[in-house]
């Protein structure tokens, strides 16, 4: 199974890889991204993700560009640290494909997909902290219902951890079978929009455990860091909690010395949607750095020099202040006045 990537064309496009350049793969995968960069230019792809089944995809593409492709196992928060460990502080792109991969959703004992039952896992990362069956057979009740509804938007969200809250009771929940079977049982199927009713607790759950917004957060923000001039950062995008961080955060960076590349976002043509029905709900956001992002950062030290300066002269002031109390001492003119000068007072 190979991850088919989406809106490849317009994302390499917009990032127009060119010779002797430094990019990044955030979210490696497969490796259709980076594959398409390294076709595309003579430059060098740093890719990362936080799933190391990732490196036989690796392994493969690095025998067709020998010393232009490096991975690092890590995650969109470690950007900045990966690239310094690699000796890179600036680069000229940085790419996010969101979401998960078809290798992922394709391996049931990882407990991605309802379609066949799996273990209730869903870490990317297989070191991390938690997991599916931590959230239906530990988390409470109402904090249950605010999660699903938050990262899953969905409505019957009350209902859903009622039922697991419910069927946990009973006895331990232990796969994802059971778990969307419970799932059904508490949400009513939609005519206006058949998906299975267990779609939306699922995706809130895998949001949890791999605490994808904060990391996405994270993620942008290291981004904006390393990228040199006129470079770019792109991110494809598959559910409106992932848009509204990423333009939140390009909000703010705009008001930074970023600007929007794209005014509008980028989407997928008709014949994608027919081709790969999975990228129907994408879409592709960019972000790019010209000169005012560094003009203000050599303002901001400038400032900061400044700030110094008055800090270190207002302290040579207070000195001359003590020193010049200290010179005018009455006692010590009336000494010094009868020393030198013969002069007493009465
Ligand atoms: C949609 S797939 C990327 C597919 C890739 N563009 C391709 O062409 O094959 C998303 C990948 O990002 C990884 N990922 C998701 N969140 C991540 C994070 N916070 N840090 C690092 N990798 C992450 C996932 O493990 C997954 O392999």
């Amino acid at each position: 199974m190979v991850h088919k990537p989406v809106l490849l064309n317009e994302v390499v496009e917009a990032l127009s890889p060119e010779d002797g350049r430094t990019y990044v793969d955030a979210t490696f995968g497969g490796g259709g991204y980076s594959r398409r960069i390294l076709e595309t230019a003579r430059c060098a792809v740093y890719a990362i993700d936080q799933d190391a089944v990732v490196k036989q995809y690796f392994d493969e593409l690095l025998q067709s560009f020998p010393g232009r492709l490096n991975l690092s196992i890590s995650r969109f928060s470690k950007l900045r640290e990966v690239m310094i460990s690699f000796g890179i502080d600036e680069v000229d792109g940085v790419v996010f494909d969101l979401g998960t991969s078809a290798m992922q959703l394709a391996d049931s004992s990882r407990g991605f997909s309802f379609m066949n039952s799996g273990l209730l896992d869903m870490r990317m990362c297989s070191s991390s902290s938690r997991d599916a069956a931590m959230f239906v057979n530990t988390v409470p009740e109402k904090e249950m219902a605010d999660i699903i509804y938050q990262y899953g938007g969905e409505r019957y969200s009350r209902r859903v951890a009622r039922a697991i809250v419910d069927a946990r009771r009973k006895c331990k929940i232990r796969n994802t079978g059971d778990l969307a079977t419970i799932i059904r049982s508490a949400v009513p199927r939609s005519r206006v929009h058949p998906i299975d009713p267990a779609t939306r607790t699922f995706q809130a759950i895998r949001i949890w455990v791999n605490n994808e917004l904060e990391e996405l957060q994270a993620g942008l923000e290291a981004a904006a860091e390393i990228l040199k001039i006129g470079g770019k950062v792109l991110v494809t995008s598959f559910h409106s909690l992932e848009d509204r961080v990423v333009k939140h955060k390009f909000r703010s960076l705009c008001d930074m010395g970023f600007s929007l590349v794209n005014k509008k976002v980028i989407t997928p043509t008709d014949e994608e949607i027919k081709n790969n029905p999975r990228s129907r709900s994408v879409c592709a956001f960019t972000i790019g750095v010209f000169r005012v992002k560094f003009y203000v950062r050599d303002m901001q030290k400038s400032l900061v020099q400044v700030q110094k300066e008055i800090v270190k002269v207002n302290d040579e002031i207070s000195a001359l202040r003590a020193e010049w109390t200290a010179l005018n001492n009455p006692e010590r003119l009336t000494m010094l006045a009868a020393k030198y000068l013969r002069v007493t007072t009465t």
